[in-house]
Order: structure tokens, then sequence, then C-alpha cells
């Protein structure tokens, strides 16, 4: 089966990736000529783990093919994904500029049947949009071609998103036609053989169960962080809650974690994006509202609590920050938590000294190099530091050597982020700590 996917980027790259893998003969097309070039070099513009190895031995086996140019592959292929960016309008609203002027480019070169199966996070409707943009295109052709529109939203999280590709709990899509059913099933077959389900349902519902699905998981980090604050004022452990609650079938135990807040490339602009969609259809999205609020005072809490320790006198003070992406094993900072926390270091006057594993050049595109120290290895960032930030809880920070920090900071004081160290242990050592909720 030939298949085309526009957009490489996270979600496109992993998705042509692995459908390649299971046999499929892929070309990912995006408009990046810098990105299309590197990945004819075999060079991985971004950073998930087991992907750029996947990538190679595809495409050294002829199944995984790159281009600039959709029109030169579109009559070669049965399928075309749309994986391009959604990024919020001003206004919130997801932007389907890149959506639907891919819709475009495929009813201006199209010349058979295609199936046209929209994979971006697109809001209830879309598909309507797409199937219009490409009918107009065929109009104004004169042409009578059919051709079928699809959703087929993606639930792969970065940083684990070839596994989650290969092993998904189900894939979900939205047909209009037996012939797009048949079609989706056949090439979703090969990851069918571990079990997982496929749902199908119509369009308009598969496009709002991935907007409901990242408002949820939006909804259990917020409602824990509420909690958390709420547990550090009474006395309560907000990791002992969670263990408590989580332990409820009902409940269950992921996403259950309190920390300094939600970023990424997805549930801010989707949360937010799906208040927009309710609003304009006389629906307050009210829970939603609460979710985002509480993320954006979240975000702040690292910084609060250092401004109380050091009685809002944060000037000169120099802070290590550990972890910049916006969650571990990803170089992504959309939205990252570090960018609101650094740029509110930078203005108090604190001198800023950031480590991350991958992310520091997407960092340094992002928050720049004149206000912040980069530094390339964890404990450099500590020399004659008055406080530890813990932000973004990769493996390599869990079990740090203790003697070491004590050593090089000049006060110490501990902020975790993330709840990964054991406050009595650290204590102990001599450390000031204080984390999210206990
Ligand atoms: N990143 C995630 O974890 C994730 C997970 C699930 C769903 N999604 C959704 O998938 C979509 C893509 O997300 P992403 O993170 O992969 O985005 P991304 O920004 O990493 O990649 C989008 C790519 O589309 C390309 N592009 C834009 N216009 C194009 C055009 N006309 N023709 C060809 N290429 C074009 C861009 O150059 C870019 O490389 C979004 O709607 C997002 O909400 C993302």
């Amino acid at each position: 089966m030939k298949t085309a996917i526009v957009g490489t980027g996270y979600v496109g790259l992993v998705t042509g990736t692995c459908f390649a893998e299971m046999g499929a003969n892929v070309i990912c097309v995006d408009v990046d000529r810098t990105k299309i070039e590197k990945l004819k070099n075999g060079i991985i513009p971004i950073y998930e783990p087991g992907l750029e190895e996947l990538v190679k031995k595809n495409c050294n086996d002829g199944r995984l093919n790159f281009t600039t140019d959709l029109a030169s592959c579109i009559n070669d292929v049965d399928i075309v994904f749309s994986a391009v960016g959604t990024p919020p309008d001003e206004d919130g609203s997801a932007d389907l500029s890149y959506v639907l002027e891919v819709a475009r480019t495929i009813g201006r070169t199209m010349n058979k049947y295609l199936l046209v199966v929209t994979k971006s996070t697109v809001p209830v409707g879309t598909a309507a949009l797409v199937r219009k943009a490409i009918q107009d295109e065929l109009d104004i052709r004169n042409l009578d071609i059919q051709f079928d529109v699809a959703s087929n939203p993606e639930f792969l999280k970065e940083g684990n998103a070839v596994n989650d590709f290969m092993h998904p709990d189900r894939v979900v899509v939205g047909v209009e036609s037996e012939k797009a059913k048949a079609l989706l099933s056949r090439l979703y077959k090969p990851f069918l053989i571990n079990n997982f389900r496929i749902i199908f349902m119509d369009v308009p519902s598969a496009e709002m169960t991935k907007y409901a699905a990242n408002a949820m998981l939006a909804t259990r980090i917020s409602f824990m962080n509420n909690i958390a604050n709420l547990c550090e004022k009474v006395g309560a452990d907000i990791n002992m809650v969670r263990a408590g609650i989580g332990s409820d079938e009902r409940i269950g135990s992921k996403f259950l974690y309190a920390g300094c807040g939600y970023g990424g490339s997805c549930f801010p602009k989707d949360v937010r994006a799906l208040i927009k969609t309710a609003s304009e259809n006389d629906v307050d999205l009210e829970i939603l509202k609460a979710v985002e609020r509480v993320n954006d005072e979240q975000k702040m809490i690292l910084f609060k609590k250092l401004s109380a320790y050091y009685s809002n006198k944060l000037s000169g003070k120099t802070i290590a920050v550990w972890g910049l992406s916006f969650k571990p094993e990803t170089d992504d900072m959309r939205d990252a938590p570090s960018l609101l926390l650094v740029d509110a270091l930078v203005k108090a006057g604190c001198v800023v000294k950031a480590y991350d594993p991958i992310a520091i050049p997407e960092a340094k595109r992002r928050l720049g190099e004149d206000h912040i120290i980069f530094v390339d290895d964890m404990y450099d960032a500590l020399i004659d530091a008055d406080c530890l930030m813990l932000v973004t809880e990769w493996k390599q920070f869990r079990l740090p050597s203790w003697a070491v920090i004590r050593k090089l900071m000049k006060t110490p004081y501990i902020l975790d982020g993330r709840n990964i160290y054991d406050r009595e242990e650290v204590k102990a050592l001599g450390f000031d700590y204080e984390c999210i909720g206990r």
C-alpha cells in the first residue's frame, strides 16, 4: 500500500516511519526544505528515542522516502495523511491554515481516487472544510474525481512516540464510507497482531475524541496540582494522597502527578481550542477554563516559593535550573513551564544557569543566550548557586551526588518541581528542601 504523509514533524515522521516498518511504501512530505534535506541525508531533525534507527533502516530498504513536492507523488499513492501543525491562533482556536493549504494542493493535483486522512488535531467540522477545499479545486479544474475524507487523530506521546505508535492502546478512525474503512483497516492491520483495538466512528466523534482525551488528561494534572497546593496548607502529603486515590480502579494511577504545570505542543493548545469551539457553540466549558487557570498559576509556583524563601530579594541570586524541555525524553519546548520560569527569574535579576541533556539548542533558540548561562554538565550549573530548581524529571537527575551538590552550591536550597527526591534524605544532608504538595 502506498501512502503519503504530509507534515514531517513529531507526528508525521513517526507515523510514516512506523507504517514503513510494517511494509508500507511511504513518502513523507514537508515544505521545510532544510528538514527534508537532513532526512534524505540520514539526519533526524527531532529527538525521539528509537526513531533514528528505524528511519535509517526503512530508508535503506527503500520503503521510506522524503520530498518537498506533494504534487510529484500525489498520484502514486492510495492514502494521504495530513499531519501538519495546528498551532493556536491569537484567540485560542486551532489555526487550520496549514491543514487547508494541504487540502487545496491535493485538490489542485489529484487525478484519481484518494483517501485523505487528517491526523492533525483539528476541531469538529474540519473534515467538512477539508472536503470542501478539495472539491472547490476539483470544480475549478472541471474534474469529477471521487475521494474520501477521514479523521484519524494521533495519541502518541513524545519521548515514547515510536513505542506508542507500534503498540497503541487504540486507534480511533472516523470514516464516511466503507471504502475508507476498508483501506484504513488494511493499513492498520499489522498493528492488530498485538490485539489493540481499532475503533471506527463517525468523523465528528473522532475529531472530538482527541480533544476530549487531552482535556481529560490536562484536567487530572490541574486537579492534582490544586489538591497539592491544599495539601501543603493542611499538612497532607500529595504523594500519599495519590497512592490512596490511584489504587481505586475507577480513578486509576496514571496522570496523577503534582508538579510545576503541564506544557508541550498538545495540552495547552488543545484545551484552549476546545474552550473556543465550545464558546462558538454557546457552551461554557467552565471546568476547562479552571484547568487552564490552575496550570498558568502552577507554572509560576517554583518562582513564588523562591521569592518567599528569599523575602522577594532575588536580584543577583544564582539559580541552577535542571531540565528545560516540557517533559523528559524530548527536545520539545513548546509551552514548556521552564520558559515562563526562566523569563521570570531573569526579570527578577537572577543569574540563571541552565542544564538539559537534550533541549539546550532548542532552549537557546527560544530564550536567547544574552541572559542565561547554558552549561554542558548538570553539576556546572550548581557552582555558587543559591537554589537548585528541578523543572524536568530527566532520569539522570534522580540519583545525583548530594556531596558534590552540597560542595558546589553557595546556599543548599532545593526546589523540586517534580517531587522526585526523598524529602527526609535531602533534609538530613543539610539542604533546605521544598517540593509540590508535601
Ligand atoms: N507532537 C505531539 O506529541 C502530538 C501528538 C498527537 C497529535 N499531535 C498533533 O499533530 C499535529 C502535528 O503536530 P507535530 O507536533 O508533529 O507538529 P510539528 O510542528 O512537529 O510538524 C508539523 C510539520 O508540518 C510541516 N508543514 C506545514 N505546512 C505544510 C504543508 N503545507 N505541506 C507540508 N508540510 C507542511 C511543517 O514544516 C512541520 O515540519 C498537530 O495538530 C498536533 O496537535 C501532536
